[in-house]
Protein backbone atom coordinates (compact mmCIF):
# COMPACT_ATOMS: atom_id res chain seq x y z
CA UNK A 1 0.00 0.00 0.00
CA UNK A 2 1.61 3.19 -1.11
CA UNK A 3 1.18 6.73 1.00
CA UNK A 4 0.80 9.42 -1.25
CA UNK A 5 0.96 12.97 1.27
CA UNK A 6 -0.91 15.96 0.81
CA UNK A 7 1.01 19.01 1.59
CA UNK A 8 -1.78 21.48 0.87
CA UNK A 9 -2.01 22.73 4.38
CA UNK A 10 1.92 23.86 4.20
CA UNK A 11 1.07 26.45 1.57
CA UNK A 12 -1.95 27.24 3.63
CA UNK A 13 0.04 28.79 6.56
CA UNK A 14 1.77 30.49 3.37
CA UNK A 15 -1.17 31.90 1.96
CA UNK A 16 -2.48 32.97 5.74
CA UNK A 17 0.30 35.50 5.65
CA UNK A 18 0.97 36.37 2.05
CA UNK A 19 4.86 35.06 2.99
CA UNK A 20 7.13 33.43 0.74
CA UNK A 21 7.41 30.71 3.71
CA UNK A 22 6.66 27.90 4.53
CA UNK A 23 7.56 26.09 1.04
CA UNK A 24 5.47 23.38 0.32
CA UNK A 25 8.27 22.58 -1.85
CA UNK A 26 10.33 21.51 1.08
CA UNK A 27 7.70 19.86 2.10
CA UNK A 28 7.85 17.43 -0.20
CA UNK A 29 11.26 16.92 -0.31
CA UNK A 30 11.24 16.21 3.44
CA UNK A 31 7.98 14.04 2.83
CA UNK A 32 9.91 11.91 0.32
CA UNK A 33 12.98 11.13 3.00
CA UNK A 34 10.50 10.33 5.61
CA UNK A 35 8.92 7.77 2.99
CA UNK A 36 6.47 8.98 1.04
CA UNK A 37 5.40 6.70 -1.81
CA UNK A 38 3.85 10.17 -4.09
CA UNK A 39 3.01 14.21 -3.59
CA UNK A 40 -0.42 15.19 -3.55
CA UNK A 41 -1.72 19.15 -3.92
CA UNK A 42 -4.79 20.47 -4.63
CA UNK A 43 -5.02 23.51 -7.03
CA UNK A 44 -8.43 24.82 -6.44
CA UNK A 45 -9.85 27.46 -8.36
CA UNK A 46 -9.49 30.33 -5.94
CA UNK A 47 -5.97 29.34 -5.18
CA UNK A 48 -6.52 29.16 -1.78
CA UNK A 49 -3.19 27.16 -0.76
CA UNK A 50 -1.29 25.59 -3.92
CA UNK A 51 -0.76 27.73 -6.84
CA UNK A 52 1.11 26.99 -10.56
CA UNK A 53 4.40 28.00 -9.11
CA UNK A 54 4.13 25.01 -6.59
CA UNK A 55 2.88 22.39 -9.30
CA UNK A 56 5.56 23.90 -11.67
CA UNK A 57 8.52 22.97 -9.30
CA UNK A 58 6.91 20.10 -7.89
CA UNK A 59 6.79 18.40 -11.60
CA UNK A 60 10.56 19.04 -11.98
CA UNK A 61 11.95 18.29 -8.31
CA UNK A 62 9.18 15.01 -7.00
CA UNK A 63 11.01 11.78 -7.27
CA UNK A 64 8.38 9.62 -6.10
CA UNK A 65 5.07 10.98 -8.01
CA UNK A 66 2.99 13.90 -8.16
CA UNK A 67 -0.59 13.63 -8.20
CA UNK A 68 -2.70 16.73 -8.55
CA UNK A 69 -6.07 16.76 -7.07
CA UNK A 70 -8.09 19.38 -9.67
CA UNK A 71 -11.80 20.68 -10.48
CA UNK A 72 -13.19 19.75 -13.48
CA UNK A 73 -12.75 23.67 -14.65
CA UNK A 74 -11.44 24.10 -17.92
CA UNK A 75 -8.49 26.55 -17.23
CA UNK A 76 -7.15 24.58 -14.38
CA UNK A 77 -7.59 21.56 -16.77
CA UNK A 78 -5.46 23.56 -19.95
CA UNK A 79 -2.59 24.07 -17.12
CA UNK A 80 -2.56 20.42 -16.46
CA UNK A 81 -2.47 18.91 -19.77
CA UNK A 82 0.66 21.27 -20.13
CA UNK A 83 2.33 20.49 -16.88
CA UNK A 84 1.95 16.36 -17.02
CA UNK A 85 1.83 15.36 -13.45
CA UNK A 86 2.20 11.72 -13.41
CA UNK A 87 -1.70 11.40 -12.01
CA UNK A 88 -4.79 14.15 -11.60
CA UNK A 89 -7.44 13.42 -9.44
CA UNK A 90 -10.76 14.80 -10.65
CA UNK A 91 -12.67 16.04 -7.53
CA UNK A 92 -15.88 18.70 -6.73
CA UNK A 93 -15.55 21.48 -5.81
CA UNK A 94 -17.89 24.22 -3.95
CA UNK A 95 -16.09 27.75 -3.20
CA UNK A 96 -17.70 27.90 0.57
CA UNK A 97 -16.37 24.70 1.19
CA UNK A 98 -13.69 24.05 3.87
CA UNK A 99 -12.29 21.12 2.50
CA UNK A 100 -13.47 18.55 0.12
CA UNK A 101 -16.87 17.75 0.81
CA UNK A 102 -17.98 14.59 -0.86
CA UNK A 103 -17.08 12.46 -4.47
CA UNK A 104 -17.79 14.29 -7.86
CA UNK A 105 -21.31 13.52 -9.26
CA UNK A 106 -20.07 12.28 -12.80
CA UNK A 107 -23.75 11.56 -13.22
CA UNK A 108 -24.48 15.43 -12.92
CA UNK A 109 -20.81 16.50 -14.57
CA UNK A 110 -20.65 13.82 -17.46
CA UNK A 111 -19.82 15.93 -20.30
CA UNK A 112 -16.97 17.67 -18.28
CA UNK A 113 -15.63 14.55 -16.62
CA UNK A 114 -15.60 12.43 -19.73
CA UNK A 115 -13.66 15.46 -21.57
CA UNK A 116 -11.35 15.92 -18.78
CA UNK A 117 -10.28 12.42 -18.76
CA UNK A 118 -10.02 12.34 -22.14
CA UNK A 119 -7.85 15.35 -22.55
CA UNK A 120 -5.95 14.38 -19.48
CA UNK A 121 -5.71 10.53 -20.70
CA UNK A 122 -4.33 11.83 -24.52
CA UNK A 123 -1.40 14.08 -22.80
CA UNK A 124 0.09 10.71 -20.86
CA UNK A 125 -1.92 11.83 -17.53
CA UNK A 126 -3.30 8.54 -15.64
CA UNK A 127 -6.28 9.91 -14.28
CA UNK A 128 -8.15 8.98 -11.31
CA UNK A 129 -11.93 9.82 -9.97
CA UNK A 130 -13.00 11.09 -6.39
CA UNK A 131 -16.01 9.20 -5.57
CA UNK A 132 -18.32 8.02 -3.01
CA UNK A 133 -17.62 4.11 -2.28
CA UNK A 134 -20.93 3.07 -4.00
CA UNK A 135 -20.76 0.03 -6.98
CA UNK A 136 -22.66 1.95 -9.36
CA UNK A 137 -20.54 5.65 -9.19
CA UNK A 138 -17.68 3.09 -10.14
CA UNK A 139 -18.90 1.52 -13.07
CA UNK A 140 -19.13 4.95 -14.05
CA UNK A 141 -15.64 5.63 -14.00
CA UNK A 142 -14.92 2.91 -15.44
CA UNK A 143 -17.05 3.29 -18.43
CA UNK A 144 -15.96 7.07 -18.89
CA UNK A 145 -12.40 6.08 -19.08
CA UNK A 146 -11.00 6.66 -15.28
CA UNK A 147 -7.53 4.71 -14.69
CA UNK A 148 -8.13 4.65 -10.57
CA UNK A 149 -11.00 5.80 -8.45
CA UNK A 150 -10.22 7.54 -5.28
CA UNK A 151 -12.84 6.37 -2.11
CA UNK A 152 -13.43 9.55 -0.41
CA UNK A 153 -13.75 8.21 3.44
CA UNK A 154 -14.61 11.45 5.35
CA UNK A 155 -17.79 9.71 6.17
CA UNK A 156 -16.26 6.97 7.85
CA UNK A 157 -13.65 9.31 9.47
CA UNK A 158 -16.65 11.12 10.77
CA UNK A 159 -18.57 8.57 11.97
CA UNK A 160 -15.92 5.21 11.95
CA UNK A 161 -19.00 2.25 11.99
CA UNK A 162 -18.87 -1.12 10.49
CA UNK A 163 -20.85 -0.71 8.07
CA UNK A 164 -19.19 2.44 6.27
CA UNK A 165 -16.08 -0.31 6.12
CA UNK A 166 -17.90 -2.15 4.13
CA UNK A 167 -19.23 -0.46 2.03
CA UNK A 168 -15.63 1.15 1.30
CA UNK A 169 -14.58 -2.92 0.97
CA UNK A 170 -17.56 -3.60 -1.35
CA UNK A 171 -16.49 -0.92 -3.55
CA UNK A 172 -13.22 -1.74 -3.55
CA UNK A 173 -13.50 -5.15 -4.49
CA UNK A 174 -15.73 -4.37 -7.17
CA UNK A 175 -13.38 -1.97 -8.58
CA UNK A 176 -10.81 -4.18 -8.48
CA UNK A 177 -12.90 -6.58 -11.06
CA UNK A 178 -13.04 -3.78 -13.27
CA UNK A 179 -9.23 -3.67 -12.87
CA UNK A 180 -9.33 0.26 -11.72
CA UNK A 181 -6.74 0.97 -9.41
CA UNK A 182 -8.06 1.78 -5.69
CA UNK A 183 -7.27 4.95 -3.66
CA UNK A 184 -8.70 6.19 -0.28
CA UNK A 185 -8.25 9.14 1.35
CA UNK A 186 -9.88 12.56 3.33
CA UNK A 187 -10.42 12.78 7.11
CA UNK A 188 -7.32 9.66 7.58
CA UNK A 189 -5.34 10.10 10.24
CA UNK A 190 -3.35 7.95 12.80
CA UNK A 191 -5.91 6.62 14.88
CA UNK A 192 -8.51 5.86 12.60
CA UNK A 193 -7.06 4.40 9.52
CA UNK A 194 -6.32 1.11 10.90
CA UNK A 195 -9.68 -0.75 9.16
CA UNK A 196 -9.03 -0.02 6.55
CA UNK A 197 -5.42 -1.27 6.08
CA UNK A 198 -7.22 -4.55 5.98
CA UNK A 199 -8.73 -3.78 2.53
CA UNK A 200 -6.19 -5.53 0.40
CA UNK A 201 -7.38 -3.64 -2.92
CA UNK A 202 -6.26 -0.34 -1.58
CA UNK A 203 -3.28 0.41 -3.19
CA UNK A 204 -2.93 4.00 -2.12
CA UNK A 205 -3.66 6.30 0.63
CA UNK A 206 -3.76 10.32 0.08
CA UNK A 207 -3.32 11.53 3.86
CA UNK A 208 -3.04 15.19 4.19
CA UNK A 209 -4.51 17.38 7.47
CA UNK A 210 -3.54 14.67 9.80
CA UNK A 211 0.38 14.52 8.68
CA UNK A 212 1.12 17.86 8.43
CA UNK A 213 -1.09 18.74 11.66
CA UNK A 214 1.59 15.98 13.53
CA UNK A 215 4.48 17.83 11.69
CA UNK A 216 3.88 20.77 13.70
CA UNK A 217 5.51 18.75 17.17
CA UNK A 218 7.73 16.18 15.20
CA UNK A 219 8.62 17.45 11.71
CA UNK A 220 7.40 16.34 8.34
CA UNK A 221 10.27 13.46 8.11
CA UNK A 222 9.17 12.07 11.01
CA UNK A 223 5.39 12.31 10.86
CA UNK A 224 5.37 10.88 7.56
CA UNK A 225 7.64 7.79 8.90
CA UNK A 226 5.01 6.89 11.56
CA UNK A 227 1.94 6.81 8.96
CA UNK A 228 4.24 4.51 6.87
CA UNK A 229 5.18 2.04 9.75
CA UNK A 230 1.23 2.08 10.55
CA UNK A 231 0.54 1.35 6.86
CA UNK A 232 3.39 -1.18 6.75
CA UNK A 233 1.88 -2.82 9.71
CA UNK A 234 5.19 -1.74 12.10
CA UNK A 235 3.74 0.14 14.28
CA UNK A 236 -0.16 0.53 16.15
N1 LIG B 1 -7.94 12.92 -1.26
C1 LIG B 1 -8.63 13.93 -1.84
C2 LIG B 1 -9.20 13.69 -3.19
C3 LIG B 1 -8.77 15.18 -1.20
O1 LIG B 1 -9.47 16.17 -1.81
C4 LIG B 1 -8.16 15.38 0.05
C5 LIG B 1 -8.24 16.72 0.71
O2 LIG B 1 -7.61 17.68 -0.08
C6 LIG B 1 -7.42 14.31 0.61
C7 LIG B 1 -7.36 13.10 -0.05
C8 LIG B 1 -6.73 14.45 1.91
O3 LIG B 1 -7.64 14.69 2.95
P1 LIG B 1 -7.11 15.03 4.39
O4 LIG B 1 -6.41 16.35 4.31
O5 LIG B 1 -8.36 15.07 5.21
O6 LIG B 1 -6.17 13.93 4.80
Amino acid sequence: MRLGVNIDHVATIREARGTIYPDPVYAAVLAELGGADGITVHIRQDRRHIKERDVLILKDIVKTHLNVESSINQDIQDFLVKVKPRWVCLVPERKEEITTEGGLDIEKFQTETKTAIERLKSAGIKVSIFIEPEKEIVKRAREMGADAVEFHTGKYAENPIQSEIDRIEEASEYGASLELEIHAGHGLHYRNIHPLLRIKEIEEFNIGHAIIAHSIFVGIERAVREMKEIINGKKD
